[in-house]
């Protein structure tokens, strides 16, 4: 058992925790869409408009505050106007990035923005710069957004959808530095500026465009992108690093089997992302000094290598303990870094990659990682206060202990992953600031390769846990392996 003080200061309030930061993110890749949450209206699986109930209730469970769509590079291919009206009459397509398998555009923008209105979470666009023009673009504004008489409104109301709905967050293209147009930063920045021009606010909507921003370590992609966005149109940049334990993009890892030290391995790979935040952060605030450009995290987490017998264009995984604690440590460096970071985006939300759901026929599972987002929302809007471990290694290359604290209508609520799989910790926590008369926990404790599937999709799931306070706080024991909430009132 390794002892571990931690301090939080409620009166030392940093930053407002955006919602935002729990987002999430579902591409036309593999099974995420068809055959994950979209099964068709004539389905027997039980679903509202084509979308699994089951699903809808699940993504509803854990305040899901935004979903991002259609891709991913699948976006820089996308044509919408090929995913709306009749749909027997739609436009197929080839899926050249994921399998090369037939879009029937079945979904399209109609669906997904009921979807989003059912779930009550905002959308989150991903434009079409690649391969699209300008026009296209502009024309999806108007379609989703305006309210008076015009070509792409009266399409709409065509469609069956009278009022418009609401869009804020557009991204405009998505990793043009690769599949989105392996563009240099200088020339996507000025295509970026023609496109956003002709993108709208209409009838009271307004628009928070976003950027396409670094892959992983691209310092100079960031610099570029701010010395020639200013804030007047662009309000935040995005971030893409994903977590691949070997480091080697052709033989990643299982999902499933893997040795202690590729754990910790891992669990280093991941907490990299705190390195990336800081130094992406530097050079913006050396552009904008202000802060008025945020950096929007809008792909992270594991990718391992596919699942056997499965299409590899289709990228499913399992999603063990591991993932669950990179989930918190992931979660927990959003948190403190929630003055930049506005936005983050797990990829993705159904079968694919470190999936929250996963789904086979009728059958649905909660992912460990779906756990994390369970435990960790009441941080959702919340005020972020100072919060310090007295860390020690694990693994002889990570910090034992990963901690965010957040108050929230004079709840405090404090996250903890003991990433050790190795030792128990004994933590005891003093807190300044408010006192606390009642304390409540919840915690997800499973050995390391733990996982749900569909025969026993209960293997892993949280228990309430137990806490003591103290005078000045409180004191918890954490297993190894496990991620908890206290919560305080
Ligand atoms: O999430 C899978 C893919 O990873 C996305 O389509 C792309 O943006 C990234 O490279």
């Amino acid at each position: 058992m390794k002892e571990i003080s931690m301090l939080i200061n409620t009166a030392d309030k940093r930053s407002h925790i955006n919602p935002e930061i729990y987002g999430h993110f579902s591409e036309h890749l593999g099974r995420c869409i068809y055959n994950g949450m979209y099964v068709g209206e004539n389905s027997e699986i039980p679903n509202i408009n084509g979308v699994r109930k089951d699903v809808i209730e699940a993504f509803k469970e854990i305040k899901m505050p935004v979903l991002r769509w259609p891709g991913g590079c699948f976006a820089d291919e996308y044509h919408w106007k090929d995913g709306i009206g009749e749909k027997t009459q739609r436009k197929k397509m080839i899926n050249t990035n994921w399998g090369g398998v037939t879009e029937d555009n079945s979904f399209g923008t109609n669906e997904f923005f009921d979807l989003c209105e059912e779930i009550g979470c905002e959308p989150y666009l991903a434009g079409n710069l690649g391969s699209g023009t300008v026009q296209e673009l502009s024309e999806w504004i108007e379609y989703i957004t305006f309210d008076g008489v015009s070509p792409m409104a009266d399409l709409r109301r065509k469609n069956g959808r009278e009022k418009p709905w609401k869009l804020k967050y557009l991204g405009i293209g998505n990793e043009n530095w690769g599949c989105g147009g392996s563009m240099r930063p200088e020339y996507y920045c000025d295509e970026y500026r023609r496109y956003q021009s002709f993108c709208k606010n209409f009838s009271g909507n307004e628009l928070y465009k976003i950027a396409c921003g670094p892959n992983s370590n691209d310092y100079n992609w960031t610099d570029v992108v701010m010395s020639n966005l200013g804030e007047w149109h662009t309000k935040a940049i995005s971030l893409h690093y994903y977590t691949v334990p070997t480091g080697d993009w052709n033989k990643k890892g299982s999902a499933t089997e893997f040795s202690d030290e590729e754990y910790y391995e891992t669990i280093s790979k991941t907490l990299y992302m705190d390195e990336l935040i800081k130094r992406h952060s530097e050079i913006m605030s050396r552009r904008d000094p202000e802060g008025k450009i945020g950096l929007i995290v809008d792909e992270w987490g594991c990718w391992y290598d596919v699942e056997e017998g499965t299409n590899p264009g289709f990228l499913y995984q399992q999603n063990t303990m591991r993932d669950a604690i990179v989930a918190a440590c992931n979660l927990n460096i959003f948190n403190n870094h929630s003055d930049k970071v506005v936005m983050a985006n797990l990829a993705q939300a159904v079968n694919v990659l470190q999936a929250l759901i996963l789904t086979e026929g009728e059958k649905m599972v909660k992912t460990p990682t779906y756990h994390v987002f369970d435990l960790f929302k009441t941080h959702q809007g919340g005020e972020l206060c100072y919060s310090y471990a007295n860390n020690c290694q694990a693994g002889g290359k990570i910090p034992m202990i990963s901690q965010s604290a957040s108050v929230k209508d004079g709840v405090l609520t404090v996250t903890i992953a003991n990433c050790s799989i190795d030792d128990d910790a004994h933590i005891c926590c003093d807190i300044a600031g408010e006192n606390y008369q009642n304390i409540e926990c919840r915690i997800l404790d499973n050995e390391v390769r733990d996982y749900n599937d569909f025969d026993n999709c209960d293997k892993v799931a949280p228990k309430e846990y137990s806490a003591k306070m103290t005078e000045k706080g409180f004191e918890i024991d954490l297993p190894k392996c496990s991620v908890v909430v206290v919560t305080m009132r």
